[in-house]
């Protein structure tokens, strides 16, 4: 009951009909028909035109400057990461993820008693939970960095669209390995997460899968990863992770680049169902993205209830940094290409996210600053998350 109650709360939540109707859809299918997790394979059909141009224009340099830096930065995942590292999740001298990811103590005061070791085991499946989702959204990420490629009308835009899906075919490579061989335990798609990438591969207009994908998505997935990077302990995980973040930089980037110029040639109502959209989705990955997969597995039919781990995980305070890093990213590239503008500002400030509107956005940040970024900002958890 409480899994429909959430449903039906995130289709009231909607304001603008033409946002319900490009996410309402892929919200039965993912929230009710958990599409996500029958079976082995899901087929999304996809409506958007590739588009040819016979001139091969010159047409976008700081793009073009992108590829060149893209093709630079290639690496191999086989051969540059240190995979003969053996790694036990559950060893306490080598944590996966601090033990005050979920912290014990907020635990009990959700009323989840756990001892050491199942802490210790908890903690361990929602990491493998939290990689099982990169992997999930990377496979998301491949497709639609291919969708962008055939539909994208620079055709510089194309050129480094075509580094971009050898970079998320290597980034599915790595968590794949990592969950498979090092962790052994993969777990399914989040269905929140789905409901997105099921959104985004299917909508027509190639805009909308850039501000998915190379905004929205990115932007989960430059927080996510930071949040493991800075406190992670393991140096396998540590090495792909950083491997995998400095090719992200670059795919922000590039939705930055596309998204800016296009959104300023939209018209007033187009822009305002693309911002809205944009509110929609930001507000989906901050409140539901709460691991209920490891719920399910570790908690369903005891005495815990959904509400008592939906609180644990938000309270916690690995979580409130991943949503600090995650907005940090995010919310200052949404007012980079114009979709920050004072019609929806007080939604984000009745959301918390306020603090975010001044950030530096994704051309501003350079790979060494990223890095230097997440090295210096290590203040206490909570202190100034959420
Ligand atoms: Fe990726
Ligand atoms: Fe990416």
């Amino acid at each position: 009951m409480d899994a429909v109650a959430e449903t039906a709360s995130l289709f009231t939540s909607m304001r603008n009909p033409k946002v319900l109707l490009a996410l309402g859809p892929a919200a039965v299918r993912g929230l009710l028909l958990h599409r996500g997790k029958r079976g082995r394979a899901t087929e999304v059909p996809a409506h958007h035109v590739a588009r040819f141009d016979w001139s091969y224009p010159d047409d976008h340099p700081e793009m073009r400057a992108l590829y060149e830096r893209a093709k630079r930065s290639q690496w191999n995942a086989a051969t540059d990461l240190p995979w003969q590292i053996s790694v036990d999740p559950l060893d306490p001298t080598v944590p996966l993820v601090p033990d005050d990811f979920l912290d014990r103590e907020t635990a009990i005061r959700c009323g989840i008693s756990l001892d050491a070791a199942a802490h210790r085991r908890l903690t361990a499946d929602f990491a493998s939970w939290a990689l099982s989702q990169f992997l999930h959204g990377e496979q998301g990420a491949l497709y639609a960095a291919a969708q962008v490629t055939e539909s994208v009308q620079f055709f510089d835009g194309k050129l480094y669209g075509s580094t971009q899906v050898v970079d998320e075919g290597r980034h599915v490579e790595v968590f794949h390995r990592y969950l498979t061989e090092k962790l052994q335990k993969l777990y399914a798609v989040n269905d929140n997460l789905y409901v997105i990438l099921d959104a985004l591969l299917r909508d027509s207009r190639w805009d909308m899968k850039f501000l998915g994908m190379q905004i929205m998505i990115e932007g989960l997935a430059l927080g996510a990863f930071g949040v493991i990077y800075q406190q992670t302990k393991e140096p396998l995980l540590k090495a792909l992770l950083r491997g995998v973040m400095r090719d992200e930089v670059r795919h922000v980037h590039y939705g930055v680049l596309a998204l800016r110029d296009h959104i300023a040639q939209l018209s007033e109502r187009e822009r305002r169902e693309r911002e809205e959209w944009a509110l929609e989705v930001a507000i989906l990955l901050k409140n539901r993205f709460l691991a209920y997969e490891v719920y399910d597995e570790w908690f369903a039919g005891s005495r815990v209830s959904r509400k008592q781990w939906r609180t644990f995980v938000d309270l916690a305070p690995g979580m409130r940094r991943f949503r600090h890093i995650m907005f940090h990213r995010l919310i200052p590239n949404l007012r980079e290409i114009g979709l920050l503008t004072p019609q929806v500002r007080p939604r984000y400030e009745q959301a918390g996210l306020s603090k975010y509107f001044e950030g530096p956005a994704a051309h501003e940040i350079t790979e060494d600053r990223l890095f230097a970024d997440l090295e210096a900002d290590r203040r206490p958890v909570g202190a100034d998350s959420d």
